[in-house]
């Protein structure tokens, strides 16, 4: 077999990386990115395979830290649409080359480590891209807690996810302190949805006696205030717990965000998520005909346009510290398991209260977000793939072009000014019937995406041309963004007694 000096090279490539935008060329070996060149000057390199970006910008593979895959039923009836395969397959697709999944501990379960036994199962050979997990704690039991030692020491988990609403999920107060508590101990970092399910639940009844029922009433059920108030308090805790690193997911209102810009800027480890949903949508996409709205349910509800517009600036000026998507899919048009099983004789439009919440967004987010003109192309790569890679445990091996030490993880987008895609629901590689972004303009689409140098999505010769074999999965160390930790251990043990 002949062997060459590379394995890839992508030539005439503008590269973006977080830290800056110039025109070089790549060369990879053995699954990693060895060399950085001037322009043109690998155009006759011996390799296996040249790749000639025309002119188009070339970034890191993106990286997906919040995407629900093949979790058992939590929402009333409604179970998700996508596995491991189709959902990975979507997510190269759409240039994607590392999801962080989740590893779903029910209330009923004491320990943790059965449901990651179970969701390594799950994804083991049928991923196309990368993969990690966080643990969803459902059940913050002793045995639980005392597992979080052996998932960050021995078994690359170094995230959990708590939630403030949702019956299957929602914890008390005193139960986030005390996974705050042994998350600080574990330098594990602890997402939380912050929403209060309380006054949300009470809401809900008061809508539901006046017979209001429809989607559009699922952000009636959830104002603003409601997620501002559980990411106060959110904050509040984690500065109780001598300042334990949170990481507030799918934030949406201004509210929220002004918040959680308070406490950064008084130098609070609180850091910030938000997704498309609420860059794109608002409250009236749930408004649509008849059970339409359905589509883009999901909690925090997509509000107002003068909202999107400040979850913009706070993007831009670097409230938000990661982009995802919340890849959480259910089908429409499905009575058994969709967003449909809330339909009966007795409520003919549903009700809203049973709507699986979540929506599909896994392959769009990249081409959404890049062609909006309204992201600086360096930010947006620090968004979607540098700071999550950092946040989560995998920088610089993921989310960068660096020679020597990164994975060969790549996007080859297309020259600019050269496409205008409509983003239908048959375009896309998920296995959901719909997408709540269909007829939507983007201007352009990741052309080739690339995992560990070798090729997996063509979208001109035969788009996902990669297996369901290549991923692997990521075993994650601590959290290395902004020195959290170093930060964290200065400030020394949380000792009640000098509260
Ligand atoms: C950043 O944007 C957010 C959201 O719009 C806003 O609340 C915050 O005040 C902004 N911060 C600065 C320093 O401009």
């Amino acid at each position: 077999m002949a062997s060459y000096e590379y394995d890839l090279v992508i030539t005439n490539g503008i590269c973006v990386t977080a830290a800056d935008i110039a025109s070089y060329d790549i060369a990879v070996k053995d699954e990693k990115i060895v060399l950085l060149a001037p322009s043109g000057s690998l155009a006759q390199a011996d390799a296996e395979k040249i790749i000639d970006a025309e002119g188009g910008y070339v970034t890191p593979g993106g990286v997906d830290c919040h995407v629900h895959l093949e979790e058992p039923a939590m929402f009333g009836k409604g179970s998700s649409s996508d596995t491991y395969e189709t959902g990975t397959r979507s997510a190269v697709a759409g240039g994607c080359t590392t999801i962080v999944g989740f590893a779903p501990q029910q209330k009923k379960e004491p320990s943790l480590l059965k449901a990651l036994a179970d969701t390594h199962a799950k994804a083991k050979g049928n991923s196309y891209c990368d993969y990690g997990f966080h643990m969803m704690v459902g059940n913050p039991s002793l045995e639980a807690l005392s597992e979080l030692k052996t998932l960050s020491e021995n078994e690359g988990i170094t995230s959990l996810k708590i939630y403030m609403t949702y019956a299957a999920l929602q914890i008390r107060d005193d139960q986030i302190l005390s996974v705050l508590l042994e998350a600080r101990s574990n330098r594990m970092l602890t997402m939380i949805h912050a929403e209060n399910g309380d006054v949300l639940n009470w809401l809900t009844d008061q809508l539901e006696s006046q017979g209001l029922v429809a989607p559009k009433y699922h952000s009636t059920s959830r104002p603003p205030i409601l997620e501002a108030e559980a990411t106060n308090r959110a904050i509040a805790l984690s500065s109780l717990i001598a300042n334990t690193p949170i990481l507030l997911v799918h934030v949406s209102d201004p509210g929220a965000t002004l918040r959680i810009r308070q406490a950064q800027t008084a130098g609070q480890p609180v850091f910030a998520e938000t997704c498309p949903q609420y860059l794109f949508l608002t409250r009236d996409d749930l408004d649509a005909p008849v059970f339409e709205g359905a589509k883009c349910v999901c909690s925090p509800p997509p509000r107002d346009k003068a909202s999107q517009d400040a979850i913009w600036t706070g993007l831009r000026n670097g409230t938000f510290t990661v982009l995802s998507s919340d890849h959480c899919p259910f089908n429409y048009n499905d009575a058994e398991k969709g967003k449909m099983t809330c339909i009966t004789a007795e409520n003919p439009v549903g009700k809203f209260r049973e709507i699986p919440n979540g929506i599909p967004g896994i392959e769009t987010r990249l081409p959404l977000v890049f062609s909006s003109g309204r992201l600086a192309l360096a930010k947006f790569v620090e968004v979607v793939a540098t700071n999550p890679a950092k946040l989560y445990g995998m920088y610089p091996r993921k989310g960068s072009l660096i020679p020597g030490v990164s994975d060969a993880d790549i996007v080859v987008w297309y020259p600019e000014g050269r496409r205008d895609i409509t983003i239908t629901n048959e375009i896309l590689h998920h296995a959901t019937d719909y997408t709540p972004f269909e007829g939507r303009q983007v201007g352009n689409w990741p052309r080739f995406t690339i995992l560990r140098g070798k090729v997996v999505w063509d979208r001109d010769n035969g788009g996902v041309v990669g297996k369901k074999t290549f991923g692997k999965f990521l075993k994650r160390g601590a959290s290395s963004l902004d020195r959290i930790w170093e930060t964290v251990e200065e400030q020394g043990a949380f000792d009640v007694a000098a509260l």
